[in-house]
């Protein structure tokens, strides 16, 4: 019966959601005009060449979390076999929405996803006014472009175990950023759907926002390349003093295309996904910050992970970004258990924080109270993204 229902609030959901993007011409009813499009971003760059297990299949996911978490195993260091040139166009599905009457429209916020979600991470379909950001941050004036980052969504799904990592997907932003900044996201692209004027649209600033491996993604195209962007709002991640238990046990890891083979059918070797929403929650969600209908929500639009991306997490981490001249914030769930160890309070420093972004207008970090890893999909979201947005209009953004 409960899951009858959720069927039906999904259904009613995607409804509304069709009715706000009209094909024929926007805005849409509540002023939302979006434009979703293919991106073609070619990459052409050198990749860690990793050691690692295969995964083919669930005994063989189990098997690599076994591997990835045995202390007697080769550190992530001994693990790094060579480099590979990864040269390849991606298809990048994303979406790009202008707000109609927006005071802040030429602000982009370029908004990077985490492990284990798509782009729809930023645009929570239920109860999209007290969770989706994207509907946020237009109400506030910006225009936000989202996007499935690659090996997710609707974007092209390649080698799960050297290519789908996280410095090729700093690329990825580099690119998209870049392609932005030029005017030229809408009209180089293919467009899927959505509002048909937005081919002009050209930011003068822009914000990068990401979650969790997106904020990783962010943190590495900074300390490359910090005069990309104008702010940086790092949510779900934060350099402390617990971020070493961060483990990838706690996700259960299945073969993804085991796990769903009807959602999952076009995920190939080492395509990972939590198992249960048991899972979920546990690396999500944390009890007495959530709606039960928002954890079948997270559970039903999941989306695998790569391997690669799990073992090359820490590569970009730790770099300083000397020509960052932006505002930055790390905005965590207080009770984040994957990068707090389940407890962010006294676990970091900020002097520390500023010595990584010395040239920074500002740095903050901001605890969303009681709230754990999955903040979009958490209650209070929009009180917490009323902290991001008061922070930006503090560095006129
Ligand atoms: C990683 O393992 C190698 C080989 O055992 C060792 O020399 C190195 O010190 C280790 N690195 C770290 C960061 O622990
Ligand atoms: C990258 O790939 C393109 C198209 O396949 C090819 O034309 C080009 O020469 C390649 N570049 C390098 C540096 O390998
Ligand atoms: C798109 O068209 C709508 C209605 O015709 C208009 O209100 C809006 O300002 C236009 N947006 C852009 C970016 O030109
Ligand atoms: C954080 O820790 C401080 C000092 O240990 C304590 O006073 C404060 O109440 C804690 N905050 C929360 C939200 O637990
Ligand atoms: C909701 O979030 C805001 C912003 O972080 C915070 O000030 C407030 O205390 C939160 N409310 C609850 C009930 O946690």
């Amino acid at each position: 019966m409960a899951s009858v229902l959720v069927v039906l609030v999904l259904a009613a959901a995607s409804l509304v959601k069709k009715a706000k993007a009209s094909p024929t011409g926007p805005p849409g009813p509540d002023g939302r005009q979006c434009v979703q499009l293919e991106v073609p971003v070619t990459v052409n760059t050198k990749a860690i060449h990793w050691l690692q297990k295969k995964v083919d299949s669930t005994v063989d996911a189990v098997d690599w979390v076994d591997d990835m978490t045995t202390w007697t195993s080769p550190n992530t260091t001994s693990r790094i076999l060579g480099q590979i040139t990864v040269n390849e166009t991606f298809k990048i599905s994303g979406q790009l929405c202008v707000p109609a009457k927006g005071s802040r429209s030429d602000i982009l916020q370029l908004a990077t996803h985490g492990v284990g979600f798509d782009k729809r991470y930023w645009d929570v379909e239920i109860k999209s006014s007290q969770y989706s950001y994207v509907d946020a941050a237009l109400a506030e004036g910006y225009s936000i472009f989202t996007y499935d980052r690659i090996g997710t969504g609707s974007s092209s799904k390649p080698d799960a175990y050297d290519v789908v990592s996280t410095g090729v997907q700093v690329e990825v932003l580099r690119q998209l950023t870049t392609l932005a900044r030029s005017g030229k996201l809408v009209s180089s692209s293919k467009k899927v759907g959505g509002a048909s004027n937005l081919s002009n649209y050209k930011p003068a600033k822009i914000v990068q926002v990401g979650h969790s491996l997106g904020s990783v993604i962010i943190i590495g195209l900074l300390s490359d390349d910090g005069a990309s962007s104008d702010g940086a709002i790092l949510t779900g991640f934060l350099y402390n003093s617990q971020i070493g238990s961060a483990s990838v046990g706690p996700w259960g890891f299945e073969f993804a295309k085991e796990n769903d083979p009807k959602k999952f059918g076009d995920r190939r070797s080492g395509y990972i996904v939590q198992a249960t929403k048991s899972n979920t929650q546990l690396v999500f969600l944390k009890k007495g910050t959530f709606e039960p209908a928002l954890l079948d929500y997270a559970w039903q639009i999941r989306q695998p992970g790569s391997v690669g991306e799990f073992i090359s997490l820490a590569t970009v981490l730790g770099h300083p970004a000397p020509a960052f001249k932006g505002p930055v914030q790390f905005f965590i769930g207080e009770k984040d258990y994957g990068f707090c160890g389940g407890d962010c309070n006294n676990t970091y420093d900020v002097t520390a924080l500023k010595k990584l972004y010395p040239a920074s207008s500002a740095l903050s970090v901001h605890l969303q109270p009681g709230t754990g890893h999955g903040l979009t999909l958490s209650t209070n979201a929009t009180e917490g993204y009323k902290v991001i947005f008061d922070f930006l209009h503090e560095s006129k953004l």
